[in-house]
């Protein structure tokens, strides 16, 4: 801690049960599919580099992230694992895409021709990955046209194909017609990538709710991202069970019994109704702290679960302690995570937000201070 210690929130991440999930992972899988974990946006506000390592460590051998910059922080701590670019690359990257052994995927015709004539002016192949677009709207070439489009590339493009890969749309387990037509078209469209290319292509369409509830959708490698991180496998009927490995964290800064009538923060949107205890911590949306959850989010002190009271400013937050109770500066506020017999997770804060687990936690500044616990 610096000099002064209560000045900042602080981010803690269990890697015991990071390994934990992903060893969860891994027993539900079939040999030889692989875990390719999804650690873009930094490893979901979870730390690129640390998480990287310690997954490596337990067994991981692909990652994917969204850019080539990530991807270089990735292969700077780990020499041997493959890295899979899930977002658009640019000829310019080629070399450090060689260079690097970094494996991005194509995403257009366009696209993949202008990565293998520059891979082709260094007197190089690159390996990549061809995203199939069959309904997600987003990134790939449409799957029906992948096959003509490898006709048109023809050979030596500079690009040597070793995968395919497509990403779901909607995966819902009681109404699975949508996933299904994704998948059947994917199956169409590896079966003409790979007469074209004369041989089997490292194929990967998963990510974590289709491997929780789909397992024959596996092939070559899952793509998990949010379940390693604990979110969305609670339920241990589920085919694997994980828990969330990040705690967010801030000091009480101030502390003051205030009488009814008294009111709180920005626009004073929070008045006491009887005489109470409140607490200013060191948090605010500049910290990635949403703004929704003013008069809203909860946080835990004392093993007490907390209102916050009034808006959320950029660096403080006010919470409610109650009358009957009180607080030392100092004192440890859970913003994310457990605390006594009491816990909050990133879910129950998406929820008062209207948004997803996966947004409170890449919200969180990545600047904050991240400590990491065995
Ligand atoms: C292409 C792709 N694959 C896999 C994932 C991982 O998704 P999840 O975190 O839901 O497992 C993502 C996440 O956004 C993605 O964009």
């Amino acid at each position: 801690m610096g000099a002064f210690p209560m000045k900042t929130s602080w981010v803690q991440v269990d890697l015991k049960r990071l390994a934990e999930n992903i060893r969860a992972v891994r027993l539900a899988l079939r040999p030889p599919t692989e875990i390719l974990f999804v650690v873009k946006a930094n490893a979901y506000g979870h730390g690129l580099v640390p998480v990287a390592v310690h997954a490596a460590r337990h067994g991981v051998r692909w990652f994917g992230v969204a850019y080539l910059h990530e991807a270089l922080q990735v292969r700077q701590v780990l020499p041997d694992v493959r890295i899979l670019v899930l977002g658009a690359t640019e000829p310019s990257d080629v070399p450090l895409l060689v260079g690097r052994r970094i494996t991005p995927v194509v995403i257009s015709e366009k696209h993949a021709v202008e990565l293998g004539q520059a891979a082709k002016s260094m007197g190089k192949t690159l390996p990549v990955h061809v995203k199939v677009d069959t309904g997600m709207g987003r990134l790939g070439i449409w799957w029906e046209d992948a096959g003509a489009v490898l006709d048109r590339l023809g050979a030596p493009c500079g690009l040597e194909i070793e995968g395919l890969c497509t990403h779901f749309a909607t995966v819902e387990p009681r109404k699975p017609a949508p996933a299904r037509v994704q998948w059947e078209r994917f199956a169409a469209a590896s079966a003409a990538v790979e007469q074209r290319v004369g041989g089997r292509l490292f194929r990967h369409v998963s990510s974590s709710r289709a491997a929780l509830y789909f397992r024959d959708w596996d092939v070559d490698a899952v793509r998990p991202g949010i379940v390693l991180y604990g979110y969305g496998a609670a339920d241990p009927a589920l085919r694997f069970h994980t828990k969330p490995i990040l705690q967010w964290k801030a000091h009480v800064m101030q502390v003051k019994r205030v009488p009814a009538g008294f009111s709180v923060g920005y626009y004073s949107q929070f008045t006491t109704t009887a005489p109470t205890a409140l607490a200013t911590l060191s948090v605010g949306y500049a910290d990635g702290y949403n703004r929704l959850l003013g008069n809203k989010g909860v946080v835990l002190i004392g093993g007490w679960r907390c209102p916050v009271v009034g808006r959320v400013s950029m660096n403080w937050i006010t919470v409610d302690l109650g009358h009957d109770r009180t607080a030392q500066e100092g004192d440890e506020a859970v913003l994310i995570g457990e605390q006594r017999s009491e816990s909050i997770w990133a879910g129950e804060l998406a929820a008062a937000c209207r948004t997803i687990p996966y947004e409170i936690l890449t919200d969180i500044n990545a600047a904050l201070d991240r400590r990491y616990v065995e």
